[in-house]
């Protein structure tokens, strides 16, 4: 069945307290509302609307930034979730389908939920709402049922004592035929007691007009709404749990994982070894067996089965290593590739740089990538040998199975097998230091009595 995504993400989020519009805020290293685009997107929607509003031009360009392919609309005022719904009909004017309302404050929808309520609406019911049964059903609008069938949403604000005491309660996610949600939506009424076109009322509509409605369950822990920080950091702990979890049972060993942080993206391999105090920001791919020792940090990076990182190391986006490579303590690497088996120990920092396959980098060298204006790459060949504390003075090449002395700044390429020396020559003055220290020890005795 064709079937196009509508993401509600205009709301303000008051009680976020915030500048930032509230779907923007990062749960596991991305927007709250990719969470549940991404979930929605793994069952291959037609077409996928953004619904904006508050901070629409910062919404907008996160979407680019991640890559959405979405119709993005724009809701000027927030009048209520029915309101945002519609507000996607003239982008899906051409789209014949369903239609699946996801809430952008609603992070860890499943797909296999989704999936399940797309199988409700194969059987043969015009609306399928996601609800689920709540310990503590709080605000959430409340689910009324005859039997199987839902006969109306009422929100927490409007509903009566009895209604209150349902447990059954709506995640906001719905899912019925394009041409009848627009029909729906555009018919609500804001005669409730928040004044707002409240989407939930499209089911007692459509029992009016004959139509089906029924629910299909999940998880409570699948519709946890972000509203609050407190919510956003309950949500982060949740989400980290998890992955945490699902790590492990894929075969990755880690010491201490309550101290392991992961991104909403990050793959690890079978037999990776992730030592205590890891993080791992967006864009993060460990291959098998390789190993992540404690403090580091990584961003944005590849790295081959059998690679050594840190301690303490800071990989930022772009870096790639290969096989069998080694990061060491206190090194940082940006848009770097490191061959097959190559080293940098210690203490350095490569940016913009190719280190050939089994190079061995110093303790203390520099790629100097930057001029203060412009950026520029530094190639290091196979089997090089690169002084501890040489500079490298970007753009420049060291050639294959070449050498630094260490102490040099390297401002000009370096053939293939050759050694550059690129200090100041040494000199030797015999006894000089003896000579030297005296002189130091009268000169301290002398301003030593003086103040006295
Ligand atoms: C909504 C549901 C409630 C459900 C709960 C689940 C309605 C009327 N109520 O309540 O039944 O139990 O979610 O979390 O739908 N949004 C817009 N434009 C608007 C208003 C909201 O885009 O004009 C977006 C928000 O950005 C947010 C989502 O819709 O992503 C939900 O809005 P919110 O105000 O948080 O709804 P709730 O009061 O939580
Ligand atoms: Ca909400």
């Amino acid at each position: 069945m064709t079937f196009a995504l509508i993401v509600l993400a205009a709301g303000k989020g008051s009680r976020m307290n915030s500048e930032l519009p509230k779907v923007l805020h990062p749960l596991a290293g991305a927007p709250l509302y990719l969470h549940a685009l991404n979930s929605g997107r793994a069952l291959n929607p037609d077409r996928v609307v953004l619904v904006t509003g508050v901070g629409a031009d910062q919404v907008a360009a996160s979407a680019e930034k991640h890559q959405v392919e979405a119709d993005i609309v724009v809701q000027s005022e927030q009048l209520g979730t029915g309101h945002a719904v519609a507000q996607a009909q003239p982008a899906l004017l051409d789209f014949q389908g369903d239609v699946l309302v996801l809430y952008g404050d609603t992070p860890f929808i499943t797909t296999e939920t989704l999936q399940a309520m797309k199988t409700a609406r194969e059987d043969g019911n015009d609306i399928v709402v996601l609800g689920f049964n709540a310990a503590d059903p709080g605000r959430y609008g409340r689910l009324v049922m005859d039997g199987d069938a839902l006969t109306r949403i009422v929100e927490f604000k409007d509903a009566d004592k009895e209604e209150r005491a349902i447990t059954l309660c709506n995640s906001g996610v719905v899912l019925a035929d394009s041409a009848k949600m627009f029909d729906l939506v555009n018919s609500l009424k804001s005669d409730n007691a928040g004044g707002e076109y409240y989407l939930t009322d499209i089911v007692a509509l459509a029992g009016s007009q004959n139509l089906s409605a029924t629910v299909v369950t999940c998880d409570e822990a699948e519709t946890l709404g972000i509203n609050t920080r407190a919510e956003l950091a309950r949500a982060e702990r949740l989400f980290q749990q998890n992955a945490r979890h699902q790590a492990l049972e894929s075969g990755v060993t880690m010491t201490a994982p309550e101290t392991v942080f992961f991104a909403y993206d990050t793959h690890l391999g079978r037999d990776s070894l992730i030592e205590p105090n890891v993080i791992f920001g967006p864009g993060v791919t460990v291959e098998t067996g390789a190993t992540i020792r404690a403090f580091s940090h990584l961003e944005g990076c590849h790295i081959g089965s059998g690679a050594s990182v840190g301690p303490f190391a800071r990989l930022r986006p772009g870096t790639e290593l290969s096989n069998d490579s080694k990061v060491g303590n206190f090194v940082e690497v940006k848009n770097a590739t490191l061959g097959e088996g190559a080293k940098v120990n210690h203490l350095s920092y490569i940016g913009d740089a190719s280190i050939g396959d089994a190079a061995n980098v110093g303790a203390g060298t520099v790629t100097c990538n930057y001029n203060g204006v412009e950026k520029f790459r530094t190639e290091i060949g196979a089997r090089a040998f690169i002084g501890s504390d040489t500079m490298l003075i970007a753009p420049v090449r060291i050639g294959d199975e070449a050498m630094t002395a260490s102490g040099s700044v390297i401002t000009k390429d370096v053939p293939d097998g050759a050694l550059a020396l690129g200090r100041a020559e040494q000199t030797i003055k015999p006894g000089a230091a003896r000579r030297l220290f005296d002189m130091y020890k009268k000169a301290k005795a002398k301003r030593y009595k003086v103040t006295k």
